[in-house]
């Protein structure tokens, strides 16, 4: 089978590079040979690499740049999906995409649900909900994981950002009013995995008969305070030292963004679990396999 992956230097595409490698014949151009801010050429592209199952997590995640650059972050994260699923519907050929929890606006304390309504309170969520009807639209075999929180122990994300600034400052001052899970690049691959298996060579049917949104995201729930603190707890367990002495909760309204983030970001794991049998590790099991990987490597 000739799997397309984008985004494959990102934290998701390098987590399912590395599983897939040696499973699968994958093709994975870099930005500059399959660019999504180029909606016009990716047909041909397409057209020139065939491929059996095409899978999508290359995007435009600079959320509050998103706040200044609606269209660049629409061409690619709207414009470009569309064109790539419509390619793909013609022919009958799967695509999984992925999704976020910036597409709700936080309200209430419920996990939203793959059918909640989505209201985008930023650019980047409206950018990515006009993705997922894109490829809803364009009607062929689709899987579209809503994942959030997503961090890995490579690449520019929260945990790295946290061991960063543990190690210079002696206090952190940590968001604590957004609940949702963190999950790890990982943990996204290893189910992306356990749910295409199954359907071997025939993805499109599995994806026809049970296709759609599906929430993909660590068991369990924590504020961006509570990711910090186990963040280094877990490293100073490991044998890490750290400058940080105290990790002060505090208010979304104390640290102004440009981007407007969901107060809620709970997601509703019944139909992965329902549908594709998958139960997801809880965050702190998932950050632990992580912060192992990390503490290897320094
Ligand atoms: N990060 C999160 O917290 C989060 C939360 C919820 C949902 N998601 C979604 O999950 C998916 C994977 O996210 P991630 O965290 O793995 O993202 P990431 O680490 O930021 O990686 C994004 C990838 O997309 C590529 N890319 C960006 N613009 C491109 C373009 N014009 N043409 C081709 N490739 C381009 C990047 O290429 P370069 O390497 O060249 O920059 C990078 O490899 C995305 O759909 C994202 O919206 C992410």
């Amino acid at each position: 089978m000739k799997i397309l992956l984008t985004g494959a230097a990102g934290q998701v595409g390098g987590a399912l590079l590395q599983l897939l490698q040696g499973r699968a014949n994958v093709v994975a151009p870099t930005r500059e040979t399959f660019d999504l801010s180029q909606p016009a050429g990716l047909a041909e592209k397409l057209d020139s690499i065939v491929p059996d199952l095409i899978i999508n997590p290359a995007a435009y995640t600079a959320v509050d740049r998103a706040e200044d650059e609606r269209e660049a972050a629409f061409r690619v994260n709207a414009e470009s999906p569309g064109v790539i699923a419509q390619w793909a519907a013609r022919r009958r050929v799967p695509l999984v995409h992925f999704s976020t929890d910036y597409v709700f606006d936080g309200s209430g304390d419920r996990p939203w649900r793959e059918d909640s309504s989505p209201r985008p309170l930023s650019v980047y969520g409206e950018s990515k909900l006009a993705g997922d009807q894109a490829i809803a639209e364009a009607g062929g075999p689709h899987l579209i994981a809503r994942t959030s929180w997503v961090y890995a122990a490579t690449g520019a994300n929260f945990l790295k950002t946290i061991v960063r600034l543990a190690g210079e400052r002696e206090q952190l001052r940590i968001v604590a009013d957004q609940i949702g899970a963190p999950t790890s690049a990982g943990a996204i691959a290893r189910a992306m995995i356990a749910m295409l298996q199954p359907a071997g060579e025939d993805v499109a049917a599995m994806f026809g008969r049970g296709g759609g949104i599906v929430n993909l995201v660590c068991a369990g729930e924590t504020s961006w305070h509570g990711f910090a603190t186990a963040i280094v707890s877990g490293l100073q367990s490991r044998g890490a030292t750290f400058a940080v002495k105290q990790i002060v909760p505090i208010a979304s309204s104390e640290f102004p963004v440009k981007a407007k983030r969901p107060f809620n970001s709970r997601l509703d794991l019944s139909r992965l679990r329902e549908r594709f049998d998958i139960v997801m590790p809880t965050w702190q099991e998932a950050l632990d396999r992580e912060l192992d990987v990390l503490k290897a490597k320094v």
